[in-house]
């Protein structure tokens, strides 16, 4: 950590969130936690993981960057570019598509003046869409933030646009 050249630092409630998750794994095993850290990473880092903040999670974790690299870029679930303040993801797999997925993204798209991947120009709203969210059971589905909606409709969805602070 001391070695670091970096000007990102993850305050000290979100080490105590780190020291807490290592706990989980075996001291072996740390590098386990890499998934978990790169979440408080992207909360603390204002949404998405740039490559200072893949650095510090590295430096942080005593991993080779390359190794955050591989992962980071792997999961969708980590933005590697700036984010609006409410990311909302559309699945668009075979379950949701299936349920009407095409009637949410229409909705979306129509509501926020968005299309796939593009950001309001305010910074209220990114617009993606996502590959099975693995809540299929209750298809179809949009994440934003922490939460998942599920069963929708495109009345439904737009109300819960409409309610975003
Ligand atoms: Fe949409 Fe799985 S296909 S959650």
């Amino acid at each position: 950590m001391s070695a670091l050249q970096n000007s990102l630092q993850f305050s000290e409630a979100t080490v105590r969130q780190a020291e807490m998750i290592f706990k989980r794994y075996p001291a072996e095993r740390r590098e386990s936690a890499l998934l978990p850290v790169l979440h408080l990473a992207q909360r603390e880092f204002g949404g998405w993981l740039s490559q200072e903040a893949l650095d510090y999670v590295a430096a942080f974790m005593g991993m080779p960057p390359l190794r955050v690299y591989e992962v980071a870029t792997f999961y969708t679930m980590y933005n590697l570019k700036p984010v609006g303040k409410h990311h909302v993801r559309v699945c668009t797999n075979i379950s949701c598509w299936l349920c009407g997925s095409d009637a949410i993204v229409q909705t979306l798209q129509d509501k926020l003046h968005l299309k796939m991947g593009e950001t309001s120009a305010d910074g209220r709203f990114t617009l993606d869409h996502v590959e099975c969210l693995g809540a299929c059971v209750n298809a179809p589905i949009v994440h934003i933030g922490d939460d998942y909606y599920e069963n929708l409709t495109p009345d439904k969805v737009s109300e819960i646009i409409d309610q975003l602070p």
